[in-house]
Formats: C-alpha cells, sequence, structure tokens
C-alpha cells in the first residue's frame, strides 16, 4: 500500500494511491480541480497518458472566458457539484435561498496511518500501521463550504474505503440536499449493470442489464437497505465471468435508504456512485456543523467475479465483521420457529433441547412468541417481558435447563417495532413514526418506533438490556419486519426530511450500546430473512439470517447472490421441514442438509416429530458440518457452476485458506433423461499436492482435480445433490 503525492510542474498534482493490485490516480490542477484519471488495474507510476484532449463540446459550459476547451462537463471528476458546468448526476447539492452551486477546488491535503473512524456510522476498521488514509480538502469560496474526501488503502486488502465529510464554516445555516458516498467517472460504457435486486423470500436475486444513456438507479425507500434491493452495484464487460473480466465493484456501509448506479453520458463515460438517498434525504447544515457521509467501498479486479467475491469476503471479514464473534467459527443451531411458530410452551422447548442435544447442535434459539400477549403477530411487540402463560416458570429458569443439557441459548426480539395492542403503545402513542394529521399505515399490524428520538433510543437499550442480562444469552435474533410509512416525528425538533437519516444513526447508536454491554452475545440481524442483509449491519451483528426462504431449491439463487458479496460466515442457513413451508417443495433431507452447509448452518424444524432414521442422519451432518466448519467459514469460495448461467445446475467450492481442505457441492434441480454428463473441474487448489477423496479414498492429485475434474454421478431424481470432500494426502 503506497500513496504518492507528486507535485507538477504547471502547479498541478499527481495523487496516486495504489495497494496490491489496484490503482487509483487522482490529479488536481493548478486552478485546484480535481479529477480521476485512473481507478484499475495497478501501475507503478503515471505520468498522465491519458491526459484528455482538449475539445470544445457544444453546449459544455466553462468558467474561463479565454478558453471553450474547458467544462466540468466533460471531465472525470472525482466528486461532482451541480450548478457549476456539470450537467451530469450529481454527487453532492448543496442550497441555501440564494444559492445553489458548489464550487470546488483543493484547499490542502494530508496523509495519514490509519483509518478514519466515522463518528455514529459503522466503518471498516484496521490496526493503524495496516491502512493509510489520503484526506483531500476541498472548499467553496463563496460559501464558505469544506467537502473533504477521505480515501483509505488497506495493506492486506485490494478494496479502497472512502466517505466525505461536509463543514460550514460560515455564518449561516445551508441544506444539504444530496451527498454521495463514492463517486468514479469511467472513461467508457461498454460494461452491464450488476445488482442484487430481489422481494421478501427471494432475496440477492442477481441482475444483469447493460448499460444506456441517461440514469440507471439501484436504491431503495423503505427505510432499510431492503429485499429488494443490496446496498452494492457492480460494472463488469459482459463477457466477464467468474475468472475473468474486469469488475469495478461499490459498497455502501448502510442500512437504510441508498441510491447507487451509473449516468452515462451524452459522450459515452459513465459516472458510477453510491450514497445516501436524496429522494428521502435532506440535512440542515448549521453554522460550523459538520455533515459526515457513510462509508463506501470500492472494489476493482480483472479476474472476474470469483476474485470480486475473494476480496471482498477477505475484506469483511478482517475489516467490517467485529468483537469476540468476528471470525469465530458459528455454533450449529436449531431454531424453533418453523417447529412450531407461536405454540410452544416449556416442555415443547425442552423436549426440542433434547433432539438437539442428541443430533450434536450446539445452540437452542426461542424465536417470536414469548414476551408479553404473543400468540400470534398482531400484538405485544414492545412488550418485552415474559410471556408467564408459555412460561411459568421463567426465563431464567428455562435457559438453566437449556444450558444443563449441554446448549447455549439464543432468543429472538423485535426492539425497533411496537404493536399497536400493547402496554407500550398504550404508554407512548407518539414514540412510532406517523404523520400527526394521517392514520396509521400497518404492516404485519405493527408500527415502527421512531429511533429518531434520544428517549425512545435510551428506552430501547434498557429495555434490551433488562431482557439479556435476565438469563444466560449466548444469542440474539435482532428482527425488523416491517418498512418505513408515515416517516415523521411526533416531536418535531429536526427537518422532516432528516428522520430517516436519524432513524439509522439511533439505530446504530442502540446496537453501539449493547453490544458493548454484551460482548459475549453472538449477534444474528433479520428482516423477515434478508431485508437488511447488509455492511452496516454486519459491522454492528457478525451474521444474517439470509432468508425466510428455507427450501433448497430457492437458496441455491439466494446464496449464489449473497456469496457474491457477503462471505458464508455471515450467512445463516437453516434445514426445514419438507413440504417446505414457503413453496410447498419436498427435497431429500440430503439435499436440504447440502445446500445448508454452504453457509452458517442450522435447523428449523420440529425434531420431536421425526422418525429415527431422519435424526440419525441430522446427527450426521451435523457431525460432517463441524469436520468442514473451518473450511466453509473461514476458507475461499470458487463458484463452478452458476444458476444464471446453467439453471439446472449449480456447483461450488470452498478451500481452507492453506489449500489442505476442500468440500464441493453439486446440485442438479430437475433430472434429465439420457442427461449429459457432468464432469466438474475443480479450481484454487495446490497443484502439485495430492488429495484423498474422504468417501472413496482414493487419493487424486490437485492437477488432476483441476484440469481433469470428478465426475457426478447420475441419478434419476429431481433435487439431487453430490459433496465431496477432499484431505491433503
Ligand atoms: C421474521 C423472521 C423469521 C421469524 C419471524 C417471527 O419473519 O425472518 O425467521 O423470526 O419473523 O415472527
Amino acid at each position: 500500500m503506497k500513496i504518492q503525492v507528486k507535485q507538477q510542474e504547471n502547479n498541478g498534482i499527481h495523487f496516486h494511491l495504489s495497494n496490491k493490485s489496484v490503482s487509483l490516480v487522482i490529479e488536481s490542477t493548478q486552478d485546484g480541480y480535481v479529477f480521476l484519471r485512473h481507478f484499475g488495474k495497478k501501475i507503478r507510476n503515471y505520468h498522465a497518458s491519458n491526459r484528455p484532449q482538449a475539445l470544445d463540446r457544444a453546449f459544455s459550459p466553462g468558467p474561463y472566458a479565454d478558453s471553450r476547451c474547458f467544462s466540468l462537463d466533460t471531465q472525470r471528476q472525482v466528486y461532482a457539484t451541480a450548478g457549476m458546468g456539470d450537467f451530469r448526476y450529481p454527487a453532492i447539492m448543496i442550497a441555501n435561498e440564494k444559492d445553489q452551486g458548489l464550487d470546488l477546488r483543493l484547499l490542502t491535503y494530508e496523509v495519514q496511518d490509519g483509518v478514519v473512524p466515522i463518528a455514529g456510522l459503522p466503518s471498516s476498521h484496521a490496526n493503524q500501521k495496516a491502512a493509510q488514509t489520503l484526506k483531500l480538502v476541498l472548499e467553496d469560496r463563496v460559501l464558505a463550504i469544506q467537502v473533504v474526501l477521505f480515501y483509505t488503502l488497506f495493506a492486506e486488502s485490494t478494496v479502497i474505503a472512502t466517505h466525505v465529510e461536509v463543514t460550514n464554516n460560515s455564518q449561516q445555516g445551508y441544506t444539504i440536499e444530496k451527498l454521495h458516498s463514492a463517486m468514479l467517472d469511467l472513461e467508457h460504457c461498454n460494461y452491464e449493470l450488476i445488482e442484487l435486486a430481489g422481494a421478501y423470500a427471494r432475496e440477492k436475486t442477481l441482475q444483469k442489464t447493460p448499460l444506456k444513456q441517461g440514469l440507471m438507479s439501484v436504491n431503495s425507500r423503505r427505510g432499510a437497505s431492503s429485499h429488494q434491493a443490496t446496498p452494492f452495484t457492480c460494472l463488469a464487460a459482459p463477457t466477464t465471468n467468474e475468472e475473468q473480466g474486469e469488475v469495478i465493484g461499490m459498497h455502501l456501509l448502510y442500512s437504510g435508504d441508498f441510491e447507487a448506479g451509473v449516468f452515462v453520458d451524452q459522450l459515452a463515460t459513465t459516472r458510477m456512485f453510491i450514497g445516501l438517498n436524496h429522494e428521502t434525504f435532506r440535512w440542515q447544515l448549521e453554522p460550523q456543523a459538520t455533515f459526515t457521509s457513510p462509508e463506501a467501498l470500492l472494489t476493482y479486479t480483472d479476474q472476474g467475479f470469483g476474485q470480486m467475491t475473494q476480496d471482498m469476503h477477505d475484506f469483511v471479514k478482517a475489516h467490517i465483521l467485529t468483537g469476540q464473534h468476528q471470525n469465530a467459527l458459528r455454533p450449529i443451531l436449531l431454531n424453533n420457529w418453523e417447529a412450531t411458530y407461536f405454540d410452544f410452551d416449556e416442555a415443547k422447548i425442552l423436549a426440542l433441547a433434547d433432539k438437539a442435544v442428541e443430533a450434536g447442535i450446539e445452540l437452542l434459539v426461542l424465536d417470536d412468541g414469548w414476551f408479553g400477549q404473543r400468540n400470534d403477530d398482531n400484538t405485544s411487540l414492545g412488550d418485552w417481558f415474559l410471556n408467564e402463560a408459555k412460561l411459568p416458570k421463567g426465563l431464567a429458569n428455562l435457559v438453566e435447563q437449556v444450558n444443563q443439557k449441554g446448549l447455549q441459548f439464543g432468543i429472538w426480539v423485535e426492539p425497533e417495532m411496537v404493536s399497536v395492542t400493547s402496554e407500550l403503545y398504550r404508554q407512548h402513542p407518539d414514540w412510532c413514526l406517523h404523520m400527526a394529521k394521517r392514520p396509521h399505515l400497518y404492516s404485519r399490524n405493527q408500527l415502527v418506533l421512531d429511533l429518531s428520538r434520544e428517549d425512545v433510543q435510551n428506552y430501547l437499550i434498557e429495555a434490551m438490556s433488562t431482557v439479556f442480562a435476565s438469563a444466560n444469552i449466548s444469542y440474539v435474533k435482532w428482527d425488523m419486519n416491517r418498512n418505513m410509512t408515515c416517516v415523521a416525528s411526533a416531536l418535531q425538533q429536526h427537518g422532516i426530511k432528516e428522520i430517516s437519516h436519524r432513524y439509522i444513526l439511533g439505530l446504530y447508536k442502540i446496537l453501539t450500546a449493547l453490544i458493548e454491554k454484551f460482548p459475549h452475545i453472538l449477534f444474528e440481524s433479520c428482516s423477515g430473512g434478508g431485508g437488511r442483509y447488509d455492511l452496516g449491519m454486519l459491522a454492528y451483528m457478525p451474521q444474517t439470517w439470509t432468508s425466510d426462504n428455507t427450501d433448497a431449491i430457492c437458496r441455491l439463487n439466494i446464496q449464489y447472490g449473497t456469496s457474491f458479496i457477503y462471505p458464508a460466515i455471515t450467512m445463516g442457513a437453516h434445514v426445514s421441514a419438507v413440504p417446505n413451508h414457503q413453496v410447498g417443495r419436498i427435497t431429500s433431507l440430503a439435499t436440504r442438509g447440502a445446500i445448508a452447509m454452504a453457509g452458517n448452518l442450522g435447523y428449523e424444524l420440529d425434531l420431536t416429530q421425526l422418525p429415527q432414521t431422519e435424526l440419525t442422519e441430522i446427527a450426521q451432518q451435523v457431525q460432517t458440518y463441524k469436520a468442514i466448519r473451518p473450511i466453509i467459514q473461514a476458507g475461499d469460495l470458487y463458484r463452478l457452476l452458476n444458476p444464471t448461467t446453467t439453471p439446472n445446475e449449480t456447483a461450488f467450492l470452498y478451500i481452507s485458506k492453506d489449500k489442505t481442505e476442500a468440500v464441493v457441492t453439486y446440485c442438479k434441480v430437475l433430472a434429465q433423461a439420457e442427461s449429459p454428463t457432468t464432469v466438474l473441474r475443480l479450481k484454487g487448489l495446490d497443484e502439485t499436492a495430492r488429495y484423498r477423496d474422504t468417501k472413496t479414498q482414493q487419493c487424486y492429485g490437485g492437477d488432476e482435480l483441476m484440469h481433469v475434474g470428478v465426475t457426478i454421478p447420475l441419478a434419476r431424481t429431481d433435487f439431487y445433490t453430490v459433496t465431496f470432500h477432499f484431505q491433503k494426502c
């Protein structure tokens, strides 16, 4: 990692940031304009080989009366403003009644060791020596607004982190109308825009769209990053595959409304961006106040989607996840949700615990329904005291009994919500997001608490602390089961368009306090499955419930999309009952197990109702997973066959970092007559080593497994999986 700063003869400056494989080159001109010269493959030195030709472009205005060949409209900018000649999609907009321009020029710069944490927001972490940050301080003299751009390099990663800070040095207030976290102007538009779209129970569906002139946006305005979108986008040439091709990626460490995408201009250049969604965001910037954007990550590789994935997985594990559980192997859990839904009592939970122990499961999770009068999903959110009808002997007593059986205990909460039928709502009807003159809008019959309010934040820290301290709780599943509407605060302390962002700041404040108080608890975030599976939440909670859809075949797509950017250690994957509760499909226990083992394995079915043969099979699965868990959770992922290109066949491979062990999973969705034979060529092994197939004990060279491959035996059945586990001989 290196930050080179070179003064040029013409008084410009070249800033060349480079890590293991990526270079970012920024040039400031004599007059302080700041332009992007390169973001891509690492180069040794930059000598302006690609300096743009000065051309007089029609309808592109500029600041120099004596030169018609300079316009911000035609420059590859680093951080574009509005109103100063660039008609493309701006990264920042600031205004008051008299002025809505922003003419940013470089004032000064600074290089410092380490990362620059962002107060109140999640950001990548690293040791002081393992990261280096360039600060570019830009200024608009007329408004007395300072904009600082931060770019952080990491010694062991190819990812670059960036964020933006805006300070009002004037005596008057301004409104920030738009503030993106990252922007890249790329020289052409021969790309596809890749996003992870979807729906409830169909999250992280990979979608590719060729670029076109104009705006293409990936966004959420639901108050959460959402099931429908992911705060991520990447651009890749249409021929890019797992192994080759340039991929430029952007990620946002944020859990609320966001916007990412591209704007392709008249000259076929591409502006790529990510940041807060300006539709639902405004910020009043008072004199001397500073506002900081969420952090964004920039990634680049010329080695295809596979390398992009590995770079991100390594980065998330090293620099996003934190705390005691950062990279600790995750316990295999049994969750009672699909086993009992709301219909349980102590005896039922203990019976499940007994079966879990028999199977070798390590953690029992008590899901929704343990509190208030919660016997269905219409009531009691907010009443975080025990439902004594179900658990008359108390929570601590139940946990003690579960612990005595040798299991850890986890509990479900949904703190951000309130049911109208609850003590909390009766006491504080004004604590939910609502617009004074409008009726509520219900979703799952619940309302969203106003986390922009300090009293609500403090109440939640207190209420959750009481629950978490009330028994020996090792794990918490933190759920969030509706999106925001009627976004307004009864306090009316702030502009109404500040509330969505203030909500997320409130949420992060609560999470920070609770994680500090309960460092031993493993937190899993959930929003009806993957409705808030984003880097913001992962910075506090190191795992996520990937999807409420537990069908193994649907999971092929969901987990494929998720695996694009998030590592298996963060990705909850459970074996559930058949017919599947979401789609009605019947798949074998072997297939359900094999697919769930691609993530962070758990079970979510009534073990007390299963025949002994299935319990024995589950015990074997648990044993198998314990043996391969370090490979899945700490290893490297290689996707061999993808559901987007070969919809009937999926295959993936996890290899331990030291390349001594590999796990291959193959799944064929529907059986075919006279099916062609599939021979899978593995990747990433040590070519010169020999690997033993743990089932057959046969040894093969790493080169043979990679260049010749393994034959998948044919079977006359749908939803068919085959797994291999290879160990270095
Ligand atoms: C959400 C979660 C489920 C379960 C239910 C309980 O839908 O995603 O896993 O916890 O809530 O109400």
